[in-house]
C-alpha cells in the first residue's frame, strides 16, 4: 500500500474535496479568490534569494509575493535570467531563501530542516525542461520512477511495481515502459516519464520548470493537455515556469510576470494575456508566436521594447 494509505485514486483525489477540483474549462475570474477561510496551498511573502557570498552577493530575486490554491496553476513568466528557476528552487528548498517567507498548506517551510524537507518531497515535486539529461540512461524507467517511493515508507517490490505501472498509465504510457531505457524513448515519452516520476509520490504541488520548451510544438500540446487532465483528475497544483507567454496563457489560471528578479505584474491569466497593464508584459506577448499576420506586425513593433 501507499505510505499514505490507499490506492492512487483514494490517495490523491480522495484527499481533496471534489468542489476544490476546479475544471480548467469552468474556471473564471471569480474562482481566483479562494475565500477568506481557506488557506492557500502555497504562499510566498516578500521572498528574496541571493547567489554568491560575502561582498560578491548577487540578489537574483527580491520582493516575490504570490499565492496558489489547490488544483490551480500559477505561471511564472519572464525572459531568460529573470529569476523563474530561482523561485522554483526556493519553493523546492534547493536554494536558500535570504529573506521573506514560504508557506505550504499553512506551514512555514522557509527554513525547514533537512528531515522535514525529505518528507516534503512527497508533497512538492518537480518536472524539469530537459527529459534527456534528467533521466539516468543506465537505469530502466521502472527503476527511475520506482526509486521515488523509497524515501517514503520503503514499500515492497511488488507494490513498487504496481505503483510504477499505475503512474505510467496515468501519463498515457503502457506499463511495459517500465522495462525500457530512456535511450529508446522519444522526447515526449521521456517527458511523460518525468511527469510519472513526479506523480508517483502523489504530490499536491508540482513545480514544472519549462516542461515543454525542449519539445516539438505538436508534442508540446500533448504534454500540456496531459498536465491539464492530471490536474482535473487529481487536483494537483502547478507552479508552471515558462519564458513563453503563448504557452502559459493556455495552462495558467494566474500569471506572475518577472523582470530582473522583480514582479512586474501578477493576476488573472486571461486578463494579463489580453489586457496587460505593463509595457514589459506587452513586449513579452509580442515576442510570443502568433498566427494572425496583422497582429504579428503590430507586435513586431512592440517587441522592440525587449531590446
Ligand atoms: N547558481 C547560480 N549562481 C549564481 N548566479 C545564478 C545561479 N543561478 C542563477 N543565477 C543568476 O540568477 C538570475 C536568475 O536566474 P534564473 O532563476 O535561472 O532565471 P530564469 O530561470 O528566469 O532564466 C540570473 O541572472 C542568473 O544568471
Ligand atoms: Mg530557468
Amino acid at each position: 500500500m501507499s505510505a499514505r494509505g490507499g490506492s492512487w485514486h483514494r490517495g490523491v483525489a480522495g484527499r481533496r474535496a471534489s468542489a476544490e477540483r476546479v475544471a480548467w474549462e469552468e474556471r473564471s475570474a471569480s474562482d481566483a479568490d479562494p475565500g477568506p477561510e481557506k488557506v492557500p496551498l502555497l504562499e510566498l511573502h516578500d521572498v528574496s534569494v541571493d547567489y554568491g557570498s560575502g561582498r560578491k552577493t548577487f540578489r537574483a530575486v527580491e520582493g516575490i509575493g504570490l499565492s496558489l490554491g489547490i488544483g490551480r496553476t500559477l505561471a511564472l513568466v519572464g525572459e531568460s535570467g529573470s529569476g523563474k528557476t530561482t523561485i522554483g528552487k526556493a519553493i523546492l528548498g534547493v536554494e536558500r531563501v535570504a529573506g521573506g517567507e514560504i508557506r505550504f498548506d499553512g506551514e512555514d517551510i522557509t527554513h525547514a530542516s533537512p528531515s522535514r524537507r525529505r518528507e516534503l518531497t512527497a508533497e512538492i515535486q518537480v518536472v524539469y525542461q530537459d527529459p534527456f539529461s534528467s533521466l539516468n540512461p543506465a537505469r530502466t524507467i521502472g527503476q527511475t520512477v520506482g526509486e521515488m517511493l523509497r524515501p517514503h515508507g520503503r514499500p515492497a517490490a511488488n507494490v513498487v511495481r504496481s505503483r510504477v505501472a499505475e503512474a505510467l498509465e496515468r501519463v498515457g504510457l503502457p506499463a511495459s515502459t517500465a522495462d525500457r531505457y530512456p535511450g529508446g524513448l522519444s522526447g515526449g515519452q521521456r517527458q511523460r516519464v518525468a511527469i510519472a516520476r513526479a506523480l508517483i509520490v502523489e504530490p499536491r504541488l508540482i513545480v514544472c520548470d519549462e516542461p515543454v520548451s525542449a519539445l516539438d510544438t505538436s508534442v508540446q500540446a500533448q504534454v500540456l493537455n496531459l498536465l491539464r487532465e492530471l490536474q482535473r483528475d487529481l487536483g494537483v497544483s502547478y507552479v508552471f515556469i515558462s519564458h513563453d507567454l503563448a504557452v502559459v496563457r493556455h495552462v495558467a489560471h494566474d500569471i506572475l510576470v518577472l523582470r530582473r528578479g522583480r514582479v512586474v505584474e501578477y493576476g488573472d491569466a486571461t486578463r494579463i494575456a489580453t489586457r496587460p497593464a505593463e509595457d514589459y508584459t506587452r513586449a513579452l506577448l509580442a515576442a510570443a508566436p502568433i498566427a494572425d499576420p496583422v497582429r504579428q506586425r503590430e507586435r513586431r513593433a512592440a517587441r522592440a521594447l525587449l531590446a
